[in-house]
């Protein structure tokens, strides 16, 4: 099953590391995690516009368009099923949120185009049309885009909602759009890397001065010390009915850390201060800047506790366009947020200004939850103890959605590297 060097009670030195996960498979395994569906009937490339009487040609060449995979088929696939919009939309702190920034920029939305990348069920469309959008595109390459238009023409929207079910690299439309929309965000922010395609739509056809929502967006990470979860997947083994089964130990570990887990943590389970892993800024991110982000952390533990390993988490903001330049310089904004320790304290525009979207611990729960990367075995922390090391997110060059993570972290005389696959 596993050697040992390969295993090496969870702990893989930093010279040694190498991948403990395989990335042969197609499909998403770990479903708490995936929002996955049934199968899907078209083939996505095969562009139409549901409901409008704007064109959309198959026949106008996309030089750079990336190719449609099996991979994305599955992604799609995965869209089509109703329960993964269930859960998003009764996921009240990210709707209303949207909602909530649609209303705010209403005087920005009324009488113009917005698009919106990756419709879904068409809620945010709707919401649009709602704020006095004159021409909403709501792109979904899911077939649940047939679903959009039956909802757009149940609320009588036909006229304003154009719903285009297609990829957004591959539809075209006739006009340039004055606001985009999208909820792209994935588990640790880049998981699906869905972002990719909403900055197609800006560099195809934002117009200068528009308006995307959400504008920007930090990922964070940070220490944590969780007993409980340790104790009911790895301690349970050590006495079960009075009989000692901690051979089933290495086995336990692996299974329970081998891979990031999507769960929700509270704010007690955090050592330090969060550290920015990444600021994104929506209007002048770039695909390739996606593709491998590294960050260096070093953290000052707060008080006395094992270290069961990092959670990460994120928010978004919706600012205007104006508001999102001065986020422009995410160096300066964290060279003032920083801390003694070396971590970064967590960036918070003054709420008065910006609409945030969180998934942090602190703060309401919603379907994201929080990732964590848990170790094997933990690290006894003293108070003010440093873990210093790195964090690297790459997308798996097999599959973009897959997100290939690297953590080097070192304590005391210590370093190891733990290597998953996000799938
Ligand atoms: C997280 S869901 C959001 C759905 C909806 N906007 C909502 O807020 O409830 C993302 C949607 O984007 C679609 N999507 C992802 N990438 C896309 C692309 N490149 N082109 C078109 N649709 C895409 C998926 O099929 C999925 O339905």
């Amino acid at each position: 099953m596993f050697s040992s060097q390969a295993y090496s009670n969870g702990h893989h030195r930093q010279q040694g590391g190498s991948a403990t996960s395989s990335e042969q498979q197609l499909g998403m395994s770990h479903r708490q995690r995936v929002r996955r569906g049934s199968r899907r009937s078209r083939d996505s490339r095969d562009t139409y516009v549901s409901g409008g009487s704007i064109r959309v040609s198959e026949q106008e060449q996309q030089p750079e368009r990336p190719p449609f995979t099996d991979f994305d088929m599955a992604y799609f696939n995965s869209y089509a099923h109703v329960g993964i919009h269930e859960e998003m939309i009764k996921d009240r702190v990210r709707t209303e949120t949207y909602r909530a920034a649609i209303m705010r920029h209403q005087n920005f939305i009324a009488g113009k185009v917005v698009m919106d990348v990756g419709c879904g069920t068409g809620i945010l469309s709707i919401f649009c049309a709602q704020a006095g959008a004159k021409r909403v595109y709501a792109v979904d390459a899911s077939e649940i885009a047939v679903q959009a238009n039956e909802v757009v023409r149940a609320n009588n929207l036909s006229d304003v909602v154009i719903v285009l079910h297609g990829r957004v690299e591959d539809v075209q439309i006739e006009e340039g759009v004055d606001v985009i929309i999208s909820e792209w965000m994935g588990y640790m922010l880049l998981y699906e890397s869905m972002l990719g395609s909403v900055i197609t739509a800006r560099d195809r056809w934002l117009k200068p001065g528009g308006l995307i929502l959400p504008s920007n967006a930090t990922l964070y990470m940070a220490p944590v010390t969780h007993n409980d979860r340790y104790r009911e997947s790895i301690d349970f083994w050590r006495n079960v009915y009075g009989i000692d089964m901690s051979a089933m130990l290495p086995l336990a570990k692996q299974c329970a850390f081998e891979e990031p887990s999507v769960e929700t943590i509270a704010g007690e389970n955090v050592l330090t201060w969060p550290h920015v892993v990444k600021h994104v800024d929506c209007y002048s991110v770039t695909i390739q800047e996606l593709q491998s982000v590294t960050t260096r952390y070093r953290f000052k533990s707060m008080m006395r506790a094992p270290l069961h390993g990092f959670a990460f988490w994120f928010d978004v903001e919706f600012n205007g366009p104006a508001i999102s330049q001065t986020n422009r310089q995410p160096s300066a904004l964290m060279a003032d947020n920083q801390a003694e320790d070396g971590s970064q304290r967590k960036k918070r525009t003054n709420p008065n200004e910006a609409l945030v979207l969180s998934t942090a611990p602190e703060d309401p729960q919603t379907h994201w939850q929080q990732t964590l990367i848990y170790f094997y075995d933990p690290i006894d922390l003293e108070q003010d103890q440093v873990i210093e090391g790195s964090a690297t997110l790459s997308q798996s060059r097999e599959n973009a959605r897959f997100m290939n993570i690297r953590l080097e972290y070192a304590s005391g005389q210590r370093s190891f590297v733990k290597e998953c696959v996000m799938r």
